[in-house]
This record gives structure tokens, C-alpha cells and sequence, in this order.
């Protein structure tokens, strides 16, 4: 039943009238979204609502949809957990998957970047949590893509650790200008990272709000306060109702 299109954009993700179904149950209906070049998105939304169905079918990790979907030919994707491959160093993880030769200079670059250019050699085993989704990071980025898919990447992280790594993203999305797209259930995240924000439920994009705040947020700013709110009412947590 794989009917759905995908080729290559200017954009870094055009979706329309994309549908997946499991079963009889429909995860995603006649959803439409559209990313701009270098455009920072967080993606919020319920438990189970579809967030990482749609990243993977970004992902080109599923083609059993409906629709119409283009994504650049260059992405990238890291997930809530690293999954890197315990039998290969550090550095060889990074670069896996990538036409040629293995290129640790490349790799070592990329792991520079993400603060680990001392785990170069090592074995993923020896990582702590932050610095294996680090790591993930710089598998991604080593790709140099026009659109990061992030889903979740600093969930399991202890709070920190988590302000770090959020940090780090910024930054790194800063320097390399490409198009992200983070799934996250965490508000305040979404907030401090992103251009636009994005609610799914039943299916479908339901809030779809581009950030005019200035960088760095304020989490004080009244502005944020108030996004803040309207998102969290958003996801059933407040008092607003819905529709
Ligand atoms: N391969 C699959 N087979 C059957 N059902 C699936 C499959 N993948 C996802 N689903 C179902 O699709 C729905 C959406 O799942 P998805 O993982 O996209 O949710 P999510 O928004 O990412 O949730 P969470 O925030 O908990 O990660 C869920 O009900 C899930 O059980
Ligand atoms: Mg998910």
C-alpha cells in the first residue's frame, strides 16, 4: 500500500495530506506541514498522538502512508536513545553509513564540535548518558543535513545535563543553519529553542504558532509566560477549554 511520493525540495519538509494508519486505527489523518530552510520547530503533543510516527516517515524509516511527502535529501536523525553500536568505537559510529571510506578526521571534527574530542577511541559502553546523546548528535550532523530530525534527544537526561544539551543544540543549529525539527514534551523546551511551535492531536498540526521572541528567551518575558499557557492548555494541562 506504500502510495506515498517522496523526492527532492527546496524546502526542507513539505507534508500533505499525509495518512498512516496501523491496523484500523489512524495515527496520522490528511496531515499537512511545511518547514522552512533553517527554520527551528518543536513538536509538542499527547502520549501516543504520532509525533514519532511522523518523524520517521521524515525519517523515510516508514513508506507505508498516503500522501504526499518531500524532504531533502539530506537528513539527518537522532533519537530519545543514542543507539550507537556497542561493537564499534566512538568515532566509527559516527561516520557509519556514510559513502567511502571511513573518515575519522571528519569524525573527530564532529565529535569537536559536541564537546567530545576525548571519546573519540573509546567505546560506547564507557559513555554517560549526555555524552552517548552527544555523540548521536554528531552522527547526525557529521551528515551535514538541511533537516535535523530530533525526537526527544534529551528526555532521559538528568536535568543538567538536559540544559546542557539543550544548549548545545542551539548553538549547533546556529552554526549550521539547517532546518530542525524537535519532538518534545517539555514546554518550556519547545519555548527556548524553537521559531515555531507545532501541537498534534487526532491526527493533525492543531496549533501552529510562529515564536516573536527574541533570543535568548526569557523565561520571565511576558510573552513566554503566556505562550507557555496557551500551550499547556493546549495539551490538557490548564484550565482553557479546548476548541
Ligand atoms: N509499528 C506500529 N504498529 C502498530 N501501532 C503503532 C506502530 N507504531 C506506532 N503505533 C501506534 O501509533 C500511535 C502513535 O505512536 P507514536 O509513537 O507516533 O506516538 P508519539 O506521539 O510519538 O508518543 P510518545 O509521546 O509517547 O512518544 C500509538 O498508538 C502507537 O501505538
Ligand atoms: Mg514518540
Amino acid at each position: 500500500m506504500a502510495t506515498g511520493v517522496q523526492r527532492r525540495v527546496v524546502k526542507p519538509a513539505v507534508v500533505h495530506g499525509l495518512t498512516r494508519r496501523f491496523g484500523d486505527r489512524t495515527v496520522l489523518d490528511e496531515l499537512d506541514l511545511e518547514i522552512e530552510p533553517g527554520q527551528f520547530v518543536a513538536l509538542l503533543g499527547p502520549s501516543g498522538c504520532g509525533k514519532s510516527t511522523l518523524l520517521r516517515i521524515l525519517a523515510d524509516l516508514d513508506r507505508e502512508i498516503t500522501g504526499e511527502v518531500e524532504v531533502a535529501a539530506r537528513r539527518a536523525v537522532a533519537f530519545q536513545a543514542p543507539r550507537l553500536m556497542p561493537w564499534k568505537r566512538v568515532w566509527r559510529n559516527v561516520v557509519l553509513g556514510l559513502p567511502g571510506r571511513p573518515d575519522k578526521q571528519r569524525a573527530v571534527a564532529a565529535l569537536e564540535e559536541v564537546g567530545l574530542g576525548h571519546r573519540v577511541d573509546v567505546w560506547p559502553k564507557v559513555l554517560s548518558g549526555g555524552e552517548a546523546q552527544r555523540a548521536s548528535l554528531a552522527r547526525a550532523l557529521v551528515r551535514e543535513p538541511d533537516l535535523l530530525l530530533l525526537d526527544e534527544p534529551f528526555s532521559a537526561l538528568d536535568a543538567l545535563t538536559r540544559i546542557r544539551a539543550q544548549q548545545l543544540v542551539g548553538q549547533l543549529w546556529q552554526r549550521h543553519g539547517c532546518a530542525i525539527l524537535l519532538v518534545t514534551h517539555d514546554v518550556e523546551e519547545a519555548l527556548l529553542l524553537a521559531d515555531r511551535v507545532l501541537v498534534m492531536r487526532d491526527g493533525r498540526i492543531r496549533y501552529d504558532q510562529v515564536l516573536d521572541l527574541e533570543r535568548p528567551r526569557d523565561v520571565a518575558d511576558p510573552t513566554f509566560v503566556a505562550l507557555r499557557a496557551d500551550l499547556l492548555s493546549w495539551l490538557g494541562v490548564g484550565t482553557r477549554e479546548q476548541e
